[in-house]
């Protein structure tokens, strides 16, 4: 998918109308969305989330690169740029917000997923729904799964690392605005219990 001006005219829009929940007046750029993907590989993935997608910049990314046989469920609040991508990516699954995650998670067959790809505006919600999010994505993790998550802030970084132990940063300065990435894999313990609770 090609984001067209209409794409970027509705998400400005989307971000005059509601803008603690879009977060961004424009969609990420290219460069960001290189980094956010460096460390997945495709090839080894079953099922991948992706929290967030706005107009698709990562999502595009997902589709074309997935596998037939793997699952990608894709989480957007907003209506029309669901349904927009929706439309243009048949082979993914759509759901409108993050906090119904661990519930979707645990009708799949194996009820956990490889990979967590976030945008989500964190620094705008309530300390509450943060925390419930950011515990969600670990619990919804395979041991060995991985989150990547973009931020225009470091304020995520303690509680990431309070979950996942170590959390490895980088800093993506050609984004409006520039974007810090998380990358945080969860270590495999053999007394983790799944499906999710
Ligand atoms: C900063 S934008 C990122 C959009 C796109 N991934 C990009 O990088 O250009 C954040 C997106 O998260 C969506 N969003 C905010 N809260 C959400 C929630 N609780 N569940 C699902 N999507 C949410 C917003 O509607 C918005 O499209």
């Amino acid at each position: 998918m090609n984001l067209n001006k209409n794409d970027k005219i509705h998400f400005f829009y989307s971000f005059i109308q509601s803008p603690k929940r879009i977060g961004s007046v424009i969609p990420s750029s290219s460069y960001l969305a290189k980094e956010m993907f460096r460390s997945i590989n495709f090839a080894e993935i079953k099922s991948i989330i992706e929290l967030g997608a706005g107009t698709g910049v990562f999502t595009k990314l997902i589709a074309e690169n997935i596998s037939s046989s793997a699952k990608g469920l894709i989480f957007e609040q907003d209506s029309i740029m669901q349904n927009k991508l929706k439309e243009t990516y048949p082979n993914l699954n759509f759901y409108s917000n993050a906090l119904e995650m661990t519930n979707i998670v645990n009708t799949l067959d194996e009820p956990y997923v490889d990979v967590v790809i976030s945008s989500l505006p964190f620094a705008n919600f309530s300390r509450e729904i943060r925390t419930q999010i950011a515990q969600d994505i670990y619990k919804v993790l395979k041991p060995n799964g991985k989150l990547v998550a973009f931020q225009y802030s470091r304020q995520m970084k303690h509680t990431f690392q309070s979950l996942f132990g170590h959390v490895s940063t980088s800093f993506v300065p050609l984004n409006i605005p520039p974007a810090f990435v998380f990358n945080c894999n969860k270590i495999a313990q053999s007394t983790e219990k799944y499906p999710v609770e």
